[in-house]
């Protein structure tokens, strides 16, 4: 059985999460069941980035310790994940004991290496984005280029990690492998930083400033860079290293059952450099092999600029839920933002896209089920039903081509149009003229069975993207659970007892 490592980004637990949090964590989701529905073994990983200097400054404004804070925070992730039908694995904090061995004993390795040096750094510092930034990153205003806001000069000694020695494999890599990085304007965009000499990477900060980190194994004085205690994470939710229990620490040999490397990395395009330079060169200096691929998407956007809390902006994911429900949410968040694109928030789409849910799939699942109750008496009639195979034919053809581009906008929307497209063959059909008629009963079975093999394989299709109505359409569909796309397709109509199914997607104000 094949199988996939998928990462969402670690969210920081010093805020709430948001719609931007819940994008990538469903597109991840969706992904993961996706991957598992075709027979692979699936790792799901999310979680929460828990030091540095932003979780410490939180603490200290509400007048609570950082790990009470992080406690508080992970609790409202878990539920948001949980409401949002997220089927992670494995939620991973970065303040667990494993994963704090796991970030010391990479550090030692590199130090033992001589990978890491100490220096002193000059230059500015954001704290908001726990990044340091050059004089011409901050022009004359002195703001981070990333969040606008005011940066701080800082002199002291940190800690440096060799990154410029790795450039070259670096760029090697990328060349070598042309879908490491999507989509491609995010590899262009990386190809473009690595124009430019790299340079070394500051990996540690004083206590004197931080203490709210892990401290380095080599310097009692100093506290792990949070990117690189935050990035490390993807190994320690590997679970692939196990404890070397005589020096109480992991040893990198790998577990039986290896987790690692990740076969893709799911991140915003804020992120792209951390997860495409600094992790990898890190990597590469540690012995580890790289991530497989990494996907960068786009941004929600609210008005003309990046929903993010910080600007207060922010759409809570859940408040819509009580209006849309999770299925709502999930189909709205994939189907409107073209993957790897910006896409800007917007109730009215969102409503839009609701009633396309409501009025194409709803209504197809209402009246197939309602037919076959009708005229049938709830039992599909044993015929062939194949009046629609070579539609469900090209449709599975487009939706396999559009998610292994990372399409999902593309394999959504034709999925939609294969329910269209049954809707459409109703209306020719006129079941309920051919039900009128002795001679055309025949007919009748066929047009039934036809439509339950082609809701049955929507059933499948639809269900990595909304799979709480999907449980409820294959239990209506008298089928045991949801099936695979392959299962869907061998289905051979007759004898299922078909209830009438409730509207799926029930009508609602637009009023919100
Ligand atoms: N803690 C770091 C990531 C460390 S990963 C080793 C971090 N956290 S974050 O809380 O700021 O969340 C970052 C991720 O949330 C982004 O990369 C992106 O995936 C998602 N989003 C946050 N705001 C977003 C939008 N407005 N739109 C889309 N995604 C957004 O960075």
């Amino acid at each position: 059985m094949s199988q996939r490592y998928l990462t969402t980004p670690i969210y920081y637990a010093s805020g709430e999460p948001h719609l931007g949090h819940a994008y990538t964590t469903v597109l991840t989701d969706f992904l993961a069941r996706y991957y598992r529905q075709n027979g692979s073994n699936v790792l799901f990983l999310t979680g929460t980035d828990e030091h540095g200097q932003k979780m410490q400054d939180a603490a200290t404004e509400n007048s609570i310790k950082p790990i009470e804070l992080a406690d508080q925070m992970v609790e409202k992730f878990k539920i948001a994940w949980n409401d949002l039908n997220i089927s992670y694995d494995r939620f991973i904090r970065t303040t667990e004991t494993d994963h704090i061995a796991v970030v010391t004993t990479i550090l030692e390795d590199l130090w033992e290496k001589n990978q890491i040096y100490k220096d002193i750094y000059s230059g500015w510092y954001c704290k908001h984005e726990e990044r340091y930034w050059t004089d011409s990153d901050v022009g004359p205003d002195k703001v981070c280029p990333d969040c606008k806001r005011t940066v701080g000069y800082v002199e002291e000694e940190n800690y440096f990690f060799r990154m410029s020695n790795y450039q070259e494999q670096l760029i090697q890599h990328i060349e070598n492998n042309p879908q490491w990085i999507v989509p491609e304007t995010r590899k262009n965009e990386i190809l473009g930083f690595l124009a430019h000499p790299l340079k070394d990477l500051s990996i540690s900060r004083p206590k004197s400033r931080l203490r709210w980190g892990i401290t380095l194994p080599f310097d009692n004085d100093h506290v792990c860079y949070v990117w690189i205690d935050a990035l490390i994470n993807y190994v320690t939710g590997s679970g692939s290293f196990e404890l070397d229990k005589e020096k109480d620490r992991l040893s990198f040999t790998a577990a039986q059952k290896s987790w690692w490397p990740a076969d893709l990395h799911i991140i915003g395009k804020d992120i792209i450099t951390t997860h495409a330079v600094y992790w990898p060169t890190i990597l590469m200096a540690a012995g580890l092999e790289l991530p497989k691929q990494i996907l960068s998407h786009g941004w929600w956007i609210m008005g003309d600029t990046k929903m993010s809390k910080s600007i207060g902006n922010v759409v809570d994911p859940l408040a819509l839920r009580d209006h849309f429900g999770t299925d709502g949410i999930r189909w709205y968040l994939l189907r409107d933002m073209p993957t790897g694109d910006d896409a800007t928030y917007n109730f009215k789409r969102f409503s839009t896209r609701y009633e396309e849910l409501a009025n194409v799939f709803g209504n197809l699942a209402s009246r197939v089920t309602s037919m076959i109750v009708r005229y049938r008496n709830g039992v599909v009639p044993k015929i062939g039903g194949s009046g629609l195979d070579t539609e469900i034919q090209s449709t599975l053809e487009a939706v396999t081509r559009d998610m292994g581009n990372f399409r999902i906008h593309n394999a959504l929307d034709a999925a939609m149009d294969l329910a269209r497209t049954a809707n459409g063959y109703i209306d020719i059909q006129e079941p309920w003229m051919q039900a009128k008629k002795t001679e055309l009963q025949n007919e009748l079975d066929d047009t039934l069975a036809t439509l339950f093999r082609t809701l049955t394989v929507l059933n499948a299709i639809f269900f990595p993207i909304i799979p709480e109505k999907m449980t409820d359409l294959a239990m209506a569909l008298g089928l045991d659970g949801v099936p695979t796309i392959k299962e869907a397709m061998s289905i051979i109509p007759g004898g299922h007892k078909v209830s009438k199914v409730g509207p799926l997607f029930p009508k609602i104000g637009l009023d919100a």
